[in-house]
């Protein structure tokens, strides 16, 4: 289809419900190019997101108009789509559109076309409704572009059935250039930021989404099947909560609520996900997405809709005299008030539990950002025994070897591991588990932010399984276990956790989940190199859960791996 000049010049005139700046009003009519790829996003039974974004090529800039058609992969008569748009520079020249009036479990390819240019094409599918025997999911997080190749995304872009892919944030990274996070890899050196700073400004924002979505296997993972997001901290910055972030000083980066929108207008912008309603951004994450009578997916915002400041270990929990008080440590930490979610998202959560099982679904998987499970502080010095320990110790750099060190002490108090992780913050957790039970919901969490891999059973504090979660690994981000290379560092989790069944720290891929009416199957699928562009892929290790009767999961199977 092409889009003849008067009707794009009549859509860019007066199109707009409001009055558009004169430069915004201009059209452009020069080259262009689609640089981006293509990708789909939050499908809907009957509706799905169309994204792409168009790159003007020629000089100056300008409203440009542009068509998007979408067709069913089957042949079966009738539901083709077709419309038309304008982007520019207000919104990054990014495209976004909403199909509405589709077919359930139906299978689409989409392009779009601009100035005389086609996109890539993308393939896409609608949730299915009613009676559903199985779905195959991806599970993908934490892409720090500078450490290597997306070999995973290809690997997901080249799985033989998909239906949707979970991504749960570490998107993007905000860090710089040289010195900075990932940039001792052996291919950082042609995969350097850009721009090459921290990034804060909206500008840097997109300019950072801009580079991850040049990537080609990136855009083949998008344009395979439809993706479910949630963000992470570094979509926004390190270890971000409600007023703050560790990697944000407002001395010099400015207030945060500034770089909080930038971020996410950028994010808005250029991630396949519907549109906030006015004033909802932060909480727009909180959505479900029911697959038949399968499945409910119900993705949670964990950072900055309500999130409480993190727990330090440096800062609450001072050594005095060589001595801690880790009774007042504890008391801070088992606060009630400290909040992962705000109450309106807890209340929202329970609801959509309770709803799902009251509507017949099956399972209901949780998308979450950090992992969940309780992880403790593991000693090295007791697994390995104190001449091994000593011996990986010796070999690690001055910096990974004090923090052996600090484990080791910790690990003696019986503490947690990751105070950023649902662990700092047991209370609100409890919460959570309270409303598992009370819906009495099958639960599934799927979790990112480790940059390892987990199979967890989740306790409450009254000893009862309320869920199982299955822990995704980086898709090229550093894991424990990229450090500590001596050092057993999953086997140290699995020993000191009882809740951990499997964790592995160094292997980079994703997660594969199959659901039936009967289980859930999780397998971590591997990558074999970040570094090389030829990869193989392997399954790492797999597990099942049954679903039990009457509500509830059974503990998780070793099928491989272990
Ligand atoms: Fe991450």
């Amino acid at each position: 289809m092409k889009i003849d000049r008067r009707r794009a010049l009549a859509l860019l005139g007066f199109g707009a419900a409001t009055p558009l700046t004169a430069r915004a009003q201009s059209p452009y009519g020069g080259p262009v190019a689609f640089e981006h790829g293509v990708a789909s996003g939050d499908p809907l039974a009957d509706a799905v997101i169309l994204w792409t974004r168009i790159t003007p090529k020629g000089d100056g800039e300008g409203q440009i108009a542009y068509a998007w058609r979408l067709n069913p992969v089957d042949r079966r008569a009738g539901g083709a789509k077709s419309g038309t748009g304008v982007t520019g520079p207000d919104r990054d020249y990014t495209v976004k559109v909403d199909v509405t009036g589709l077919d359930s479990a139906r299978a689409y390819t989409f392009e779009f076309e601009a100035n005389g240019v086609t996109s890539p094409m993308g393939r896409t599918r609608t949730l299915p409704v009613g009676e559903t025997r199985e779905l195959v999911l991806a599970v993908a997080s934490c892409s720090l572009y500078p450490n290597g190749y997306f070999n995973a995304y290809q690997a997901i872009a080249d799985l033989p059935q998909l239906d949707a892919v979970i991504h749960l944030g570490d998107y993007i990274y905000e860090y710089g250039g040289e010195g900075s996070y990932g940039m001792t890899s052996a291919v950082a050196g042609e995969r350097a930021h850009l721009p090459n700073r921290e990034i804060v400004s909206l500008a840097d924002y997109r300019q950072r989404h801009a580079q991850y979505k040049s990537d080609p296997q990136l855009q083949a993972a998008h344009a395979r099947a439809p993706w479910i997001v949630t963000w992470d901290d570094h979509e926004t910055t390190n270890n971000s909560w409600m007023d703050g972030a560790e990697n944000h000083q407002p001395e010099k980066e400015g207030d945060w609520a500034t770089r909080k929108a930038n971020a996410l207008k950028a994010y808005f912008e250029w991630m396949p996900i519907r549109d906030p309603a006015a004033g909802a951004a932060m909480t727009a994450i909180n959505r479900s997405f029911h697959f038949g009578d399968l499945l409910s997916l119900i993705m949670l915002e964990t950072r900055i809709g309500g999130r409480d400041e993190q727990l330090d270990y440096a800062k609450n929990l001072p050594m005095v005299d060589g001595q801690v008080d880790v009774e007042a440590f504890r008391q801070l930490l088992n606060n009630p008030d400290r909040r992962m979610m705000g109450a309106d998202q807890e209340a929202w959560l329970a609801g959509e539990l309770a709803k799902s099982v009251q509507s017949g679904r099956t399972w209901q998987i949780l998308g979450n950002a950090v992992v969940m499970a309780r992880i403790m502080m593991p000693s090295a010095r007791s697994i390995m025994g104190e001449e091994a320990f000593a011996a990986a110790v010796a070999r690690l750099p001055a910096e990974v070897g004090g923090f052996i060190d600090r484990m080791e002490r910790m690990s003696a108090l019986n503490l947690p591991y990751g105070l950023d992780m649902w662990d700092g913050y047991p209370v609100a957790r409890e919460r959570l588990y309270d409303a598992i039970a009370e819906a009495n919901a099958r639960v599934v969490v799927v979790s990112g932010d480790s940059h390892a891999f987990w199979a967890n059973e989740l306790f409450d504090d009254e000893n009862a399984l309320r869920a199982v979660e299955f822990g995704t690994t980086g898709i090229t981000s550093p894991g424990a276990g990229d450090y500590l290379t001596d050092v057993p560092v999953g086997e140290l989790f699995a020993a000191a956790s009882r809740e951990v069944v499997f964790s592995e720290q160094a292997a980079k891929g994703f997660v594969l989940l199959t659901l039936t009416p009967e289980a859930v199957r999780g397998e971590m699928i591997t990558v074999s190199s970040i570094v090389s562009k030829t990869y193989e892929t392997a399954v790492r290790a797999s597990f099942v859960v049954e679903a039990a009767e009457g509500g509830g999961v059974s503990g998780l199977k070793t099928l491989t791996g272990v």
